[in-house]
């Protein structure tokens, strides 16, 4: 039996007596040590291999009380025609006319997930009668990026400390980190990168020989439960790891470099999933330093995996990090797909670029990328961030997921969504060509991948709700077509129960926190206005004459960046057509990117009817005023909640609530005094 059977095993066991409370009785089990009596009487589940549980499924008339897993024996044969096709993770769960039910997988993945499938069932109130469930992942990456650091420390982490790192060390405190493995998996997770895209000299050595064996301890335990491990690599490990002069990609020795030390972590750590790179970005060492381009990094790091079936993550977030804010024709959005559209259909088929969702970083609200939808011949997978860095840092309510739906709907006018393109459908002839698959899902490594907000903290996300982000992502990245309000409810019902009034309450509160927050914050899509550095709380000038390129270029006149073909950066030329044409003027452009992409002046009116300003100052006093609701919803069910679970929200919505007024206050401040023009309604402005 191999190690996804063994989990789903255990797993089942434990929720059957966690969630009923009483003990399977475990027939495989007692089979292996030559006692009990399969095949007994009554219904059961039957967990395993669709395969090789084919005959207990169609005899499925009677059966024993208790669980079977792994092979089974039985005769009879019958049409499971779906079944046959299965991928590794695809599974299906089916009653059978005795009352049992199957659990059945592909592969072991599959079995697993079905035995994830089935536990969610039961724990969300489902009905286990008459199941004909078939589930395939849209995505075959569906990956965390932790932001851990060797130090223990979690960059952009708001849930305490690195569950992986300790002062060094990887891999001490394993109990949580197989928590973390069994939680991953259960939301269909297949891919985790433990280790900061930022890497230092410490996480540089996780490469070295001596560090290895702590590394394959840890993706031991993932791979239990499906999961492969990644690590982010210093593109200049060559030289401080490797001692030569040159990482150059073109250099035969960075090559070989490369070649032995995947083999030795390869040979090391079975499975491996491969690199993740953040190369000529912010600072992090890369090709161009050798006048070379990013294929020639990328694919020279895969011709290293390549033999281990590894796969290289290389991420698109790279910009000019220098500017000067005088200089109004370098714009930071065009940065990604100035250089890497040129290199559409240059890399190798084991290479896949990650594109964060919009052009810039993560705000609340931003265009759709355009390099996700420009990209054709390129494997490539979508990156959000669950950690809530510039949407209020687990210490705000922002459920991510109805923004996270409006970039995987977002297409170009032609059909093609960006959920499409995240999966290699309808791309243009040529991975095909090397990939020679029918089937062009099964050739396809890109997806989706999201930088984790979990830590040390209890509750693993510091604020108990952002627990929801995390849940959602792996559930999206599964099914990207699922609604934000029905995995919402999933998650209310596996993590606060099945009663109704909480589910309605706290439903409203995730489903409306996305809109809330964006209503205090940075208006129009014109992002940032937060402190540097940290990122958290306001301050509309903190990074307006910085070099980081993340201008609203506010004067007495107006506000805003204009990016148009005709008069701006050109930026909104980047797009397909129909969005082209939608973003290039202000009479076109939806209102809520209506900064992000014109300077308009402060009286401009909006489709909503209102003016600029008097939109700043309506949205800024109801975005506090709702903030404050979310207090109020969530007291209102405070004895239906579990006293700690109660406090532990109510300080951080609280907390929200008296940020938010302050967002409203500096924001509303700034601009009365920037503009000069009142509040039509005479409210309160200092
Ligand atoms: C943001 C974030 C950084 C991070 C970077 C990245 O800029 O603030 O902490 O390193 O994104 O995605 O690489």
């Amino acid at each position: 039996e191999g190690a996804g059977l063994a989990s789903a095993r255990l797993e089942l066991r434990r929720a059957i007596k966690g969630l009923l409370g009483c003990e399977p009785v475990d027939l495989s089990a007692e089979a292996e040590a030559g006692v009990g009596d399969e095949g007994a009487a009554g219904p059961a589940i039957v967990v395993g291999l669709a395969d090789a549980v084919r005959d207990i499924w169609v005899k499925s008339a009677s059966g024993a009380a208790g669980m079977h897993a792994g092979a089974g024996a039985g005769a009879g044969a019958t049409e499971m025609s779906d079944i046959g096709t299965f991928g590794d993770e695809d599974y299906a769960i089916r009653s059978g006319n005795d009352g049992s039910v199957y659990l059945l997988g592909g592969g072991e993945k599959g079995v697993l997930y079905a035995a994830f499938g089935f536990i969610r069932l039961l724990q969300t109130g489902g009905d286990i009668r008459g199941l004909q469930t078939v589930e395939r992942p849209a995505y075959p990456l569906r990956m965390i990026d932790h932001w851990d650091n060797a130090d223990g420390s979690v960059e952009r982490g708001y849930a305490g400390g690195s569950l992986f790192f300790n002062d060094g060390r990887l891999g001490e405190r394993m109990d949580r980190i197989r928590d973390y493995a069994r939680l991953t998996a259960s939301i269909g997770i297949n891919a985790v990168a433990v280790n900061n895209v930022n890497v230092h000299a410490e996480e540089t050595r996780l490469l070295a020989p001596e560090r290895l064996a702590d590394v394959a301890r840890v993706a031991d335990v993932l791979r239990e439960y499906g999961i492969a491990l990644y690590l982010s690599v210093n593109f200049a490990a060559p030289i401080e790891l490797g001692g030569l002069v040159t990482a150059d990609p073109l250099d035969t020795a960075v090559a070989a470099w490369w070649r032995d030390t995947t083999d030795e972590v390869c040979r090391r750590i079975p499975g491996f999933g491969g690199y993740v790179v953040k190369a000529d970005s912010e600072h992090r060492p890369g090709p161009f330093t050798y006048g070379r381009d990013h294929a020639d990094g990328a694919n020279m790091l895969a011709d290293a995996l390549a033999p281990h079936g590894g796969t290289v993550i290389w991420r698109c977030f790279v910009y000019d990090c220098k500017q000067d804010w005088r200089d109004r024709r370098t714009d930071r959005a065009c940065a990604a797909h100035d250089h890497f559209m040129p290199l559409d259909g240059a890399f190798h088929d084991n290479v896949v670029l990650q594109i964060k969702h919009g052009p810039m970083d993560f705000q609340v609200r931003e265009p759709v990328s355009p390099l996700l939808l420009g990209l054709r011949r390129t494997q490539i997978a979508l990156e959000l961030q669950v950690t809530q860095e510039y949407t209020g840092q687990q210490r705000h309510l922002c459920y991510l997921l109805p923004m996270w739906k409006e970039v995987l709907d977002f297409d170009g006018g032609d059909g093609r969504t960006v959920a499409d393109a995240a999966g290699g459908l309808k791309r243009e002839a040529g991975l095909e060509a090397r990939g020679g698959g029918a089937d062009e899902r099964r050739e396809w490594r890109g997806g989706l991948a999201a930088v984790a907000n979990v830590g040390t903290d209890l509750n693993w996300t510091g604020h108990l709700l952002a627990q929801a982000n995390w849940y959602g992502f792996g559930r999206l990245a599964w099914n990207p077509s699922a609604s934000a309000e029905a995995i919402g409810r999933e998650w209310i019902r596996m993590a606060l129960g099945l009663d109704p009034t909480v589910e309605e309450t706290v439903i409203r509160m995730l489903m409306d926190s996305h809109a809330i927050y964006e209503s205090y914050t940075a208006p129009l899509g014109v992002g940032w206005m937060v402190n540097p550095n940290h990122h958290y709380g306001p301050n509309v000038d903190g990074y307006e004459y910085s070099p980081w390129g993340t201008y609203h270029y506010a004067d007495r006149y107006g506000i805003g960046v204009d990016r148009s073909v005709a008069t701006g950066t050109g930026y909104a030329g980047q797009y397909p057509a129909f969005a082209a044409a939608m973003y290039e003027t202000p009479q076109t452009c939806p209102d809520e990117l209506l900064l992000f992409f014109h300077h308009v002046s402060y009286d401009m009116r909006l489709k909503s009817g209102k003016t600029v300003i008097q939109h700043i100052y309506d949205t800024r006093f109801e975005g506090a005023e709702r903030a404050a609701g979310l207090l109020t919803s969530w007291d209102s069910i405070a004895d239906r909640l579990p006293a700690r679970v109660y406090v532990e929200v109510r300080e951080r919505l609280a907390c929200q609530a008296e940020h938010a007024q302050e967002w409203r206050d500096q924001l509303n401040s700034y601009f009365y005094r920037k503009s000069g023009i009142p509040d039509a309604r005479g409210r309160t402005i200092y």
